[in-house]
Parts: structure tokens; sequence; C-alpha cells
């Protein structure tokens, strides 16, 4: 068995492999190529926690596995992590567990790729203004992802909580600066969305955070935060404008974004405004951006089958590249 740290699945995984197995996996999830039962939550009432079981298996990659990830308030007063997250990886024609990997920074790249393979599909090839919303800790993917996909000049970013917009964007300056990437923070939502290209929201917002008005024609939107009907970062006005929405599982999305949930149940519009699933576009049943002045927009909530194909990728790359520490149990 193989033990790989977040340090050593950076130095395996880059952004732009990481992209395109995210393209592969919402192909073959759309294909219907994929088993992704229903998660599994425990309630540890005595601790206030949830801890939440996720498997997937997709044949065609020889992707098995199984993310746990928990969510325990009270970790913060304790100095731990709020939500731990462990991947766990199988050999498909065993069951055996190959390797335990770091399941946060497995959902961060995997998130990041996800929004990065939309915006590579779906964004103006010209796009040089990007704007970030939230600063939180998926953010630092989110931008590389971003940046990955397009040679912008300059990125915005946005936060509620100011300090943390200002020390991301440090941060991230101090970063991107060598790439040529200005990296500045906005007022609001609405100053960092003015005449961007690229827009990416991934915040724990529960009413939108910037007006639809604000986006211009031709812009690419990807919404990542809202995975819970009660929480909303999208205008419902922007899926009016768009000319294109994707997201990236139907089901998933309309069970569970208040992104599409709140603007569908005030019958605003109905579940047709969808496009298309991202992974239909992938496999060219559906049309993506037909104009320079489309708007598109990508929602996602996340999916099981992004955890093991990502998985099964960093693994591989790690047994080539002799990275981890093996070990018996
Ligand atoms: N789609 C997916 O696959 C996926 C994967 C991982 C996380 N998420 C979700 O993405 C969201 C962000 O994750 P995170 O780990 O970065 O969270 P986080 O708590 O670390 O950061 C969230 C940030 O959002 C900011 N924020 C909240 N309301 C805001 C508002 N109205 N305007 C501007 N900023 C606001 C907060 O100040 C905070 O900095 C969460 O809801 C998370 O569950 C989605």
């Amino acid at each position: 068995m193989r033990l790989i740290t977040k340090e050593e699945m950076r130095r395996v995984f880059s952004m732009n492999e990481a992209i395109e197995a995210m393209k592969q996996a919402f192909r073959l999830f759309s294909e219907g190529r994929s088993v992704v039962p229903l998660r599994t939550n425990i309630d540890v009432g005595k601790y206030e926690g949830q801890a939440l079981f996720m498997p997937a298996y997709v044949e065609e990659t020889q992707s098995l596995g199984l993310k746990i990830v928990s969510v325990f308030p009270g970790n913060a007063k304790l100095g731990k992590p709020v939500v731990p997250a462990t991947m766990v990886h199988m050999d498909s024609r065993t069951g055996e567990v190959l390797a335990i990997m770091d399941g946060t920074y497995l959902t961060q790249v995997r998130t990041g790729a996800a929004a990065g393979a939309a915006t590579d599909l779906l964004a103006r090839k010209d796009a040089t203004v990007g704007a970030l919303i939230g600063a939180g800790g998926q953010s630092s993917a989110q931008l590389e992802a971003m940046l990955t996909a397009r040679k912008l000049k300059e990125v915005r970013i946005f936060d509620a909580d100011e300090t943390r917009a200002k020390e991301t964007a440090k941060t991230q300056g101090e970063i991107w600066e060598k790439a040529g990437v200005r990296i500045v923070t906005s007022k609001s939502g609405e100053e960092a969305v003015d005449g961007a290209d690229v827009i990416t929201t991934v915040t724990t917002a529960k009413n939108p955070v910037f007006p639809a008005e604000a986006v211009k024609k031709g812009a690419h939107v990807n919404g990542i935060g809202s995975y819970r009907p009660d929480m909303q970062e999208m205008p419902p006005g922007l899926f009016l404008k768009a000319q294109k929405v994707f997201v990236e599982s139907r089901e998933a999305v309309l069970a569970e974004s208040g992104d599409l949930i709140n603007p569908i149940g005030k019958g605003l519009f109905t579940e047709k405004i969808i496009t298309g699933e991202l992974g239909e576009l992938i496999a060219g049943k559906v049309v993506g951006r037909e104009n320079d002045g489309d708007i598109t927009v990508f929602k996602t909530v996340g999916i099981g089958v992004q955890d093991v194909v990502a998985a099964g990728e960093i693994f591989r790359k790690a047994v080539e590249k002799g990275v981890g520490t093996e070990f018996d149990l």
C-alpha cells in the first residue's frame, strides 16, 4: 500500500493533467459508464459531527475508491481541521486498497480542474480578465485552474472577508507575478465581475454575490460554491441572460444547488434552462459557445466520479515516478 501526501500529489499531478482527467471523468459519467451510489452520511451526535462516505467506480479508467469527508465544527477549538478528508484508492481487479492520499488536496485540485475544464471548453480564447469571488480553502486551486485554462493578464479577487481577500491576493500575486499575471482585490462582487471574461464564484454565500447586469457579453461563469438548496451565489438573471448553461450532473445540480432550485421554485425558469452536461459537450452531443457574444455558465456541485478518476491518475503517476511511501499493514 502507498501513502501519498499532499506535497507528493502536487508534485506528480499538474493542473493541466487534472483538467484532462476531469474531462474524461465527466464524459464517462454522462455516458452512464460510472457507478456512483448515493453517499452515506453518519451523524455523530455526541460530538456534533458528520462523517460522509463517498464511493465510486469507473471501469474504463480502473478507478475504484472511497472518499471520506468529515464535518466536525468543534475541531476548530481543538486546533484541528474542521473538514478532514482522506481518499482510499483501490485495485479494481482485486478489491485491495492500493493507496491512501490527502482528500482535502484531492478535492481542491479536482474541483479547480472541473472549472478549468469548463473554462477551457467554453470561455473565449482571447479572455484576458478573470474574477474570483471567494478567497477560502478552494480559491488557490480555482485560480490555478482559471490561469491554466486561459492566459489571463489580471484576476480580481473579492471576498466578504476583506482581510482574507487581501491575504489571498498577496500570496497568489507573488506566485503568479512571474507568469505576468496581476492579482488585485475588488471592493465588491459587482466591481470584480464588471468587464471580466472568466468569472468563478466559490463561496459559502446564501444570496447572489454579484448582479447579473454586471456580467459582460462573451463572459464565461463557473459556479462552484452552492451545493445545498439554502445556498446561492449566482443571480437568477445570469441564467436568463446566458446563451448556454452547462452542469456536470443534471440530477445532482437540480437536487442540491440553490443556484437552480431557488429560481426554478419561484417560477423564474425551468430545468430546460440547462443546455446539457459538460460530459455531453465533450462527447460532441451538444454544442457549446457559438458566438463571441454568448454568455456561458457552468454549475457544479461535485460528484464522486471526479474523486476516483483523479485519485487513480495520481496513484499511477506516483508509481511511475516512484513517489510516496510503501508500507504493509
Ligand atoms: N462544487 C464542488 O465540487 C465543491 C467542492 C468543494 C467545495 N465546494 C463548496 O465551495 C464553497 C467554498 O469552499 P471553501 O472550502 O473555499 O470554503 P471556505 O469556507 O474556506 O471559504 C468560503 C469563502 O466564501 C466567502 N463568502 C461567504 N459569503 C460570501 C459572500 N456573500 N460574498 C463574498 N464572499 C463570501 C467567505 O468569507 C469565505 O472566505 C463551499 O460552499 C464548499 O462546500 C464545492
